[in-house]
């Protein structure tokens, strides 16, 4: 079997990034690059100043400190990187299509495809190039091919790797995986991946596949996720026109051990570049099978969770007397989850959006995303022009002065820190009556009723 001495991977994302940074971790006998196109990433990666690292994970600077300079580096230089390395992960985006073709659900696989005509034209010996990204089940294929006519005629064994880690867990979930997938026809390349992951995890949890079911299983794995979010959320609307309670629901068939307990939380709606995307993708890849039951079933995953987050705004425009125009609500919350900076996809814009069509005044505060990344995102829906959002939106980094005046307060993200704020305080100094729009079903309920707050969770 090769012995792997030299790891690339091309892609510096959340993805890359954190996995490349494990698997430096915990063999130090190979050196690892990560290398990316964008020049600021890889300045951050590089800072001196952990905090600066572009990606905000819990416990990730550690891990970078101990391996970084040792064998783990960041690098613009990718021709250098592939020319080198013996294996080559390819950890770039693969957003939904905004054009042509399958717009709107298939995958973009135009980075992918650089990535392999870059590949291509670099390498002199032979290589394993790892599908570290989330792609169309038979991907593989169009890779091959491009590497197998274009290439300098050295022999390309591709292997399917795709990534489980969940953003806000990503370091815990690198060093404890349920499992680690691989996908390949090629013995020997299968064994030189898995000998990197046997570094730290337990032969029995890593699994071999052909490499048409490991690409098609990560699709697969988040639309089942996100299908859990979705039944659970559809149920929440339920139970507010019924009188039963969300959480007591979802608790009760959590026991069901045919059921178990996780991805039962209600909330506003899924958000993550990843959960839409994928099942997007599945929906395009059943459709072109002509599987229309199949894709109609996924799809409604999607259309579920977009209700959510409209009926979430609808309420509370309803509740504060169907007029929110030139109220202040402030929106505790930007990222799509906890613990990260991620903001893609997140149910907060869509809300915020959806607030600001009837020109409401916002004032958001989120503890790791900066104001730019909140205007950018508003910006690239389009929904009205750069001058007017920031008109209509401001960017706090002080949770005290974002809910001074407000009407209202819509928790958006489940940030553990919104639970200890000193909530008698707040109500103080907001405008009466004073409400709580909790998204995230995440406060005492009876301790702000007992202030005197007029609170709404969803699914009660
Ligand atoms: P990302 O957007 O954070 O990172 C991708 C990086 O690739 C960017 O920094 C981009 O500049 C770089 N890149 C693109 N084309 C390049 C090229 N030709 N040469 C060099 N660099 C290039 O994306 P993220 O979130 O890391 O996702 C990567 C893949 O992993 C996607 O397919 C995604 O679906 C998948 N994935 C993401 C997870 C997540 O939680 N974010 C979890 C599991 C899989």
């Amino acid at each position: 079997m090769k012995n792997i001495t030299k790891i690339t991977c091309i892609g510096a994302g959340y993805v890359g990034g954190p996995t490349m940074s494990v698997i430096a971790q915990k063999n130090p006998a190979i050196q690892v690059k990560v290398v990316d196109l964008n020049t600021a990433r890889i300045s951050a990666w590089n800072d001196e100043d952990l905090s600066k690292l572009p990606i905000y994970e819990p416990g990730l600077a550690q891990v970078v400190q101990e391996a970084r300079g040792r064998n783990l580096h960041f690098s613009t230089d990718v021709a250098g990187a592939i020319a080198e390395a013996d294996m080559i992960f390819i950890s770039v985006n693969t957003p939904t299509k905004t054009y042509g073709k399958g717009r709107g659900q298939a995958a973009d696989l135009k980075f992918i495809e650089l990535c392999a005509r870059q590949i291509a034209e670099v390498a002199t010996s032979d290589k394993i190039v790892v599908e570290k990204s989330t792609l169309p089940v038979r991907t593989a294929e169009a890779l091959k091919s491009i590497l197998d006519n274009t290439g300098n005629g050295v022999n390309f064994h591709i292997l399917s790797n795709p990534e489980f880690l969940a953003e806000g867990t990503a370091i815990a979930d690198l060093h404890a995986p349920d499992r680690v997938l691989i996908g390949g026809e090629h013995p020997e390349a299968i064994a030189a991946l898995a000998q990197i992951y046997e570094a730290w995890v337990p032969k029995e949890r890593i699994l071999t596949t052909n490499v048409w079911s490991s690409e098609l299983s990560k699709l697969v794995a988040n639309a089942f996720l996100a299908q859990r979010v979705s039944s659970i959320n559809a149920i929440s609307e339920l139970c507010e026109v019924t009188g039963a309670n969300v959480e007591e629901v979802a608790h009760a068939i959590g026991k069901d051990s045919r059921i178990g307990p996780k991805f039962l939380k209600v909330s506003v709606g899924f958000g993550g570049s990843c959960f839409q995307k994928d099942i997007l993708n599945l929906v395009y890849i059943a459709r072109s099978y002509h599987l229309d039951a199949v894709a109609n079933y996924w799809e409604q995953v999607i259309l579920l969770n977009d209700h959510q987050k409209m009926r979430f705004a609808e309420h509370i425009i309803k509740t504060m007397y169907n007029t929110v125009n030139g109220k202040q609500i402030t929106v505790l919350g930007w990222a799509f989850k906890k613990d990260t900076n991620d903001t893609r996809e997140s149910a907060a814009i869509y809300v915020a959006d959806h607030l600001l069509a009837e020109e409401a005044q916002l004032v958001v505060y989120d503890p790791k995303v900066s104001a730019e990344q909140v205007y950018r995102d508003l910006d690239s829906l389009g929904s009205r022009t750069p001058a007017d959002n920031r008109r209509l939106v401001r960017v706090e980094n002080d949770p005290y002065i974002a809910t001074a005046n407000a009407y209202a307060v819509a928790i958006l993200t489940e940030w553990d820190e919104f639970r200890s704020y000193d909530w008698e305080r707040i109500k103080k100094q907001m405008k009466k009556p004073s409400f709580i729009f909790d998204g995230r079903k995440l406060l005492d309920k009876i301790a702000l009723v007992n202030l005197g707050f007029h609170y709404y969770a969803i699914g009660e």
